[in-house]
């Protein structure tokens, strides 16, 4: 039987995981909850964003849908058992630990919430939760990253000397409410949009001892840090450095890249070009890796759903890993406020 699945929060990111659902057979989005009554009543025009999706059935009507206002109306209603929190961070952990203390499956957003110790809550909450937990952590799961993550690990292009991320973007200006450019909603770029490498990096390379950090805010928030550039200290033989930002503006867009310098071969990838992953040997060679024609978003779906299905432990992101992306950012912001080199704890 299908899962039966309860999108809570329908903006930007709610739409693109209603859209993937409603492609996997694994899944039946049975209904959403929204405080905008429009929503409800089926006007989706407001819903924005900053990246296309792939996903979506064709004759899908939105009124096929329950509609309720809050969580807990939809929980109080029950006949879900995944709730997907796409909600505004600052709001991420309440609806967490609520939704689990209902016995229901949990999908959240990144970043898991705005401090550590919000963070917390949710850990301690899905460590003794009936369902299982996940937080949407995409770029583990995104064609050329999964490369990446492998060519480390098995070392198939020999050691990694150094490697540099960026993720650069247009200012978003679709949130509901403007909670994304509101710093204590949404962390700013550092926490809503940098964490997605910081959060690989430590996946790739595991905790790093420290960071170093530099940041700047004003043209996008008041009080927030629009645009970062981290240095992540694992020993003086490898360079790991991260660059993100959303102060661009408005025609600039979206980019996200990498480049890692192995002994053997430089890896390099970009989202914008139409061969994403270019890899460049040695011999003077370059190969082009044949990328899945999909998105991190519907493959972390699609591996929980599996989980889910199958009952099996969620490794992938684990709630404490989630967590420690947040710790590792909130590092950084200390690192941009005092100028110093800060050890991750
Ligand atoms: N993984 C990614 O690449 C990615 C990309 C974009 C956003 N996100 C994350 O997704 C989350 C949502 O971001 P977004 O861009 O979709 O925001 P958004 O503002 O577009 O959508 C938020 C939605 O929540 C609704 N809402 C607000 N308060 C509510 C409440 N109490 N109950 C029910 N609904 C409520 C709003 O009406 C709106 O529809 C954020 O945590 C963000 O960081 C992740």
């Amino acid at each position: 039987m299908a899962v039966r699945v309860g999108i809570v929060g329908l903006g930007f990111m709610g739409k693109q995981h209603l859209d993937i659902y409603l492609a996997n057979p694994k899944a039946q989005v049975v209904a959403f909850a929204d405080v905008d009554q429009k929503k409800r009543a089926g006007d989706w025009s407001s819903i924005g964003g900053n990246i296309e999706g792939k996903g979506g059935a064709a004759g899908f009507d939105p009124k096929s849908l329950k509609a309720y206002a809050s969580l807990d109306e939809m929980l109080a209603a029950g006949g879900v058992d995944l709730v997907d929190i796409t909600l505004p961070t600052h709001m991420h952990a309440d609806a967490a630990v609520k939704a689990l203390g209902a016995g229901v499956h949990v999908m959240c957003e990144k970043p898991l919430a705005p401090s550590s110790k919000d963070a917390d809550r949710v850990v301690k909450a899905a460590a003794k939760a009936k369902g299982k937990f996940m937080t949407a952590m995409c770029m583990r799961f995104w064609p050329g990253w999964t490369w990446l993550k492998e060519a480390v690990e098995k070392k198939t292009c020999g050691k990694l000397c150094s490697a540099t991320f960026k993720r650069f973007g247009s200012t978003p200006r679709w949130s509901w409410q403007n909670w994304l450019l509101t710093p204590k909603f949404s962390g700013s770029a550092l926490f809503d949009l940098h964490i997605h490498d910081t959060d690989f990096i430590q996946f790739l390379l595991g905790k790093p001892r420290a960071v170093f950090s530099v940041g700047t805010g004003g043209k996008a928030t008041k009080g927030g840090v629009d645009h970062v550039v981290t240095q992540y200290m694992y020993g003086k033989n490898l360079v790991v450095a991260a660059e993100g930002g959303w102060h661009a503006d408005p025609t600039y867009g979206f980019t996200m890249r990498y480049t890692a310098v192995f002994e053997k071969a430089t890896a390099d990838f970009d989202l914008g070009r139409e061969k994403k992953l270019a890899v460049h040997l040695a011999d003077g060679k370059t190969e082009y890796p044949a990328l899945a024609d999909t998105t991190g978003w519907a493959q972390e779906i699609d591996y929980f759903l599996d989980c889910i299905e199958g009952n099996k432990p969620v490794r992938a992101v684990t709630p404490k890993d989630a967590r420690q992306a947040v710790a590792i950012c909130e590092a950084e912001l200390k690192s941009i406020r005092t100028g110093k080199l800060v050890a991750v704890k």
